[in-house]
């Protein structure tokens, strides 16, 4: 039988979190990625945000396993207009950010790998944005 999603994700994210680089990686090419999203972190403490970002990444690997979504509401509540005030657009930018990231570090990245975490998280990432 295949390989779920989830699983196959699960296991990528635990190797590319051997390496803390991966987080800094992460947000070079995410702020990278315009002047907007740069500005929005200029006065973040970066070393505790990749920290919150490694929980919030497996938040969304969790809710793909079944878990509740408790967290990812929270998140969508932090995020939305009255919160940082992320536009729904800006949540491609993100994901592709990633992926690029997880393909860098990933030693056993591939197509199938990348599709895998495509298809797992984009629930929980349309569950953030939607509360927009
Ligand atoms: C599904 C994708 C995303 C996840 C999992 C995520 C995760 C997180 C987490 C865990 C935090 C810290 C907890 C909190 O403040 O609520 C946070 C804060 C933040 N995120 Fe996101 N985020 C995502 C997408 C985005 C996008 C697309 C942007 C902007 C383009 C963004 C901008 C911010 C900002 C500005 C903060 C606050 C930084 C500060 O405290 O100075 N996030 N995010």
């Amino acid at each position: 039988m295949d390989t779920p999603d989830s699983d196959i994700v699960f296991q990528s994210y635990g190797r590319c979190c051997n390496n803390p680089q991966f987080f800094v990686d992460f947000y070079d090419r995410f702020m990278g990625s315009s002047d907007e999203i740069r500005a929005m972190f200029r006065d973040t403490n970066m070393p505790q945000q990749r920290h919150l970002l490694r929980n919030g990444i497996m938040q969304l690997i969790l809710v793909a396993r079944g878990m509740p979504e408790t967290k990812l509401r929270a998140l969508g509540a932090s995020h939305s207009r009255k919160g940082y005030n992320i536009r729904p657009e800006l949540y491609s930018v993100w994901l592709d950010a990633l992926l690029h990231t997880v393909a860098r570090h990933d030693p056993q990245f591939s197509g199938e790998i990348d599709g895998a975490w495509r298809r797992a998280i984009q629930p929980g990432i349309d569950l953030i944005r939607n509360a927009y």
